[in-house]
């Protein structure tokens, strides 16, 4: 059941069976208080809509929390931060406040993204500076927390903890729970502590995988693995895979695509094509909607923001 705010124009989902009804003018009215923004309102119960659907989130909500989601895979050159970049940016295009945690010692998403940060992650976590010491506003609604060669130190530190070490990067992130509508962490390829870390604090899990070669293989690894984490960490889910590399002038792609498909028919997203231009646009420091608008790479990943965001409209030309 979904009940609109008149006021803002949220929608709200609504358990039916924790209303408490009452009676005006011969009508049977429920009084409703939008979560947003505060405003109380009556609703007549026959006018309520009952449609499934989830309720459309179109910009930043007041005081909600920020949806976290890790763009993992323990392969390395299947996507993640091409993925990472160009969703943050299409989520920031679209009004929302995003911020992107880069987690990786090679520190790309600062260079895709033309910047040069003095500071990011590693000062954060080892408590040099502070959080908005650490950030750059690297686009308008777009966030940067960058990684790089500095992580390697972190990554010692938070071996030598004697307990909580899982919980490092949850502590020092926990104060921007209520800034962002997105976080979105992009991770190095492999699996270690600072790994461990990033599903500790994320709530989604996003794999992009390679249409390449043996997508399957790496896959089912990686699935195992988060099974593991989820019986200490049981919100965490596995809710997008990308596939990624998409050449549909070769036979293998579009087999292997068809076999996640079976597999994974929930969170299986539209594929991103193979694309140069997501391999030039890096070295101009400019996201695809910067470089290349009208290429099919920028229609794939406007495709993939209005999956996540659960926004039909966002991006729409
Ligand atoms: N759909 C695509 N089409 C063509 N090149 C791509 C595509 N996605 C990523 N690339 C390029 O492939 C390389 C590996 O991608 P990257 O995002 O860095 O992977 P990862 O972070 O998983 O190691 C990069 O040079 C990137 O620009
Ligand atoms: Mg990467």
């Amino acid at each position: 059941m979904i009940i609109t705010c008149p006021k803002c124009a949220r929608k709200h989902k609504v358990n039916p069976e924790a209303l408490k009804p009452f009676s005006d003018a011969g009508k049977t009215n429920i009084m409703a208080s939008c979560k947003s923004c505060k405003f109380k309102f009556p609703v007549a119960l026959s006018s309520l809509l009952t449609s499934e659907e989830e309720p459309i989130e179109m910009n930043r909500r007041a005081g909600s929390v920020a949806r976290k989601i890790c763009i993992t895979l323990s392969k390395g050159g299947v996507g993640k931060t091409t993925t990472s970049v160009n969703l943050g940016a299409g989520l920031a295009l679209a009004g929302y406040k995003v911020l992107l945690v880069d987690t990786d010692t090679q520190g790309q998403s600062s260079y895709i993204l033309g910047k040069r940060p003095g500071a990011g992650l590693t000062e954060l976590l080892t408590k040099e500076l502070t959080i908005s010491d650490c950030l750059i506003e690297a686009r308008k609604n777009l966030w940067l927390l960058s990684g790089g060669k500095s992580l390697a130190g972190v990554k010692r530190i938070i071996d030598k903890k004697s307990f909580g070490a899982e919980f490092t990067l949850s502590e020092a992130l926990s104060p921007l729970d209520n800034q962002f509508d997105f976080i979105l962490i992009d991770t190095a390829p492999g699996w270690d502590q600072l790994i461990v870390n990033v599903l500790f604090y994320s709530t989604e899990v996003l794999v992009p995988v390679a249409l390449e070669v043996m997508p399957l293989h790496g896959m089912s690894e990686f699935i195992k693995s988060l099974g593991a984490i989820q019986k200490y960490k049981s919100e965490i889910q596995l809710k997008y895979i990308v596939p990624t590399f998409l050449d549909l002038r070769i036979k293998g792609p579009k087999v292997l695509y068809d076999q996640l498909k079976k597999l994974y028919p929930r969170q299986l997203c539209k594929p991103i094509r193979y694309n140069e231009n997501l391999a030039d646009a890096p070295s101009f420091g400019k996201t695809i909607f910067e470089f290349a608008p009208g290429s099919t790479a920028s229609e794939d990943y406007r495709s993939l923001v209005r999956r996540v965001s659960r926004n039909e409209s966002a991006l729409l030309k």
